[in-house]
């Protein structure tokens, strides 16, 4: 029987990359989303693999909704913490709100993911965590006190719990992806967003499949004596 995969966020954007190269890679594969039901309809339609709804935010709906999973595909190995909101805005302009909203969702959905699903991991002695965070939890941003402040805390959350499951067989790592071309840096305002194209030495946005083939490498067999790390994929923006 092939390791199942729950991939956060899983239908749409980088999360849908990470969806396609893990059932590319033999896993059974169950994406989550949240709200989008029309994109995920298409998604399914489009690639066969199952879609799940959920709020990551809450925690009582990641229990049930990973319990369900299990229930339909068989234990879950893996699971890639993709599932992300922005609410940017300057300090003296942002709501608690947002602020809480993004840490809810963008942190609280880590932790409410590895509750439901590390126990059985470590219990079955196999498992891969793989959190993705960001360039501006690394470095900051401007405008993103909150998204910083939830993608800095995702990058000690991942070298904390790795540290819990290193003699289980879990490994638990993180990606901080640079500005990759997703709908959600397509919100950026264009004349912001050049500046900060400007600035990767590479010279133009990531693709979502480049983020992607990190996650795989880090899900697979091969990665055990990885873990605690974090992959920067970002064009050479930050060098951390
Ligand atoms: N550094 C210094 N000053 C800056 C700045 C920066 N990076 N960006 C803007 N400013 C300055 C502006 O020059 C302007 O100054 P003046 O008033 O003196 O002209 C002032 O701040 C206000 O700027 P805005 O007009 O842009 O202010 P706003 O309130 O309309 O918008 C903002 C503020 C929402 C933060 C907007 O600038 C913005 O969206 N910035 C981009 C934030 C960003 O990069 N988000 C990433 C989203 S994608 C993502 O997060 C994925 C990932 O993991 C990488």
């Amino acid at each position: 029987m092939s390791r199942v995969a729950i991939v956060t966020g899983g239908t749409r954007g980088i999360g849908e990359a990470i969806s396609l190269a893990l059932r590319d890679m033999g896993y059974t594969v169950a994406a989550n989303y949240a709200g989008n039901e029309e994109k995920a309809k298409a998604f399914t339609d489009k690639t066969g693999i199952r879609a799940y709804k959920w709020d990551v935010g809450d925690h009582q709906a990641c229990l049930d909704g990973c319990a369900q999973v299990a229930a339909d595909l068989g234990p879950v190995d893996i699971v890639v913490n993709n599932a992300g909101i922005t609410r940017d805005g300057v300090l003296m302009k942002m709501s608690f709100e947002d602020w809480n909203e993004v840490m809810r969702i963008n942190l609280g959905g880590c932790f409410n993911m590895a509750k439901a699903t590390f126990p059985g991991m470590r219990e079955r002695g196999w498992g891969r965590i793989v959190n993705i965070g960001s360039i501006n939890g690394q470095a900051g941003q401007y405008g993103q006190v909150n998204y910083a402040a939830a993608k800095s805390g995702i990058h000690g959350f991942t070298k904390a719990l790795a540290q819990e499951g290193a003699k289980f067989g879990v490994t638990v790592n993180a990606i901080a992806p640079g500005y990759i071309d997703t709908d959600m840096v397509a919100a950026v305002p264009a004349p912001v967003l050049e500046k900060i194209v400007a600035r990767v030495p590479v010279g133009r946005l990531g693709h979502a499949d480049e983020i992607a083939r990190g996650v795989a490498f880090l899900c697979s067999e091969d990665a055990g004596f990885v873990t605690g790390s974090t992959m920067s994929i970002n064009g050479g923006q930050h060098m951390y």
